[in-house]
């Protein structure tokens, strides 16, 4: 569930500015957890990657406060080599997190896209990002390598195994 006076909808071309200006308010903490890196800003190519999608193999919703401004963006991005994977991205505002915005928009992204299996990449300290990973659905696989863990967690119906 999502907190009184927010709102859902998936992103669009027009949010570059919105997406522009929430990344800004980030913490260096939640822009890194997000990024991997210190990501102060944008660029024009990322923007158009972010925003201009196609609404199949790349899903995106933002999650706006009563102003109209950017609370939280997930996004699932269909792997093509497994195409019953998605990697999930996703960031809440710093004065919004642990209110159970990130695991609503998440399952919505699933519901949506409707994967069997969801990946994350995130830094192995990001406890957060674990939790709201396992309460999608049971662990697959994880592997930690060089301060970043790797998951994988089952979201759909397990595959029947062949006769
Ligand atoms: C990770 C993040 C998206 C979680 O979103 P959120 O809205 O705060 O999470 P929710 O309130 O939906 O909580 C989901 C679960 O994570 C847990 N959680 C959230 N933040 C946590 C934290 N800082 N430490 C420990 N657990 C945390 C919640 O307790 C909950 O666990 P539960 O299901 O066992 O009760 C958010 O903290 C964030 O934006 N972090 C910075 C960016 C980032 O790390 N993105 C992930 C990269 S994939």
């Amino acid at each position: 569930m999502l907190p009184d006076g927010t709102r859902m909808r998936p992103i669009a071309p027009e949010d570059k500015a919105l997406l522009q200006a929430g990344v800004g308010r980030l913490s260096p903490e939640s822009a890194y957890g997000r990024f991997l890196t210190g990501k102060p800003r944008l660029t024009p190519a990322e923007l158009r990657y972010l925003t201009e999608i196609d609404g199949c193999d790349h899903m995106a919703l933002v999650v706006l406060d009563a102003d109209g401004d950017l609370v939280a963006v997930g996004r699932l991005v269909r792997d093509p080599a497994r195409p019953d994977t998605a990697e999930l991205g996703i960031v809440v505002a710093d004065c919004s997190q642990r209110q159970g915005i990130g695991r609503t928009l998440a399952q919505e992204l699933v519901r949506a896209m409707g994967v069997a299996r969801v990946a994350g990449t995130m830094l192995a300290t990001n406890r957060g990002a674990l939790r709201l990973m396992r309460a999608l659905g049971p662990l697959e696989s994880g592997v930690l390598s060089g301060g970043v863990r790797e998951v994988v967690v089952r979201v759909g119906a397990p595959v029947a195994a062949a006769a």
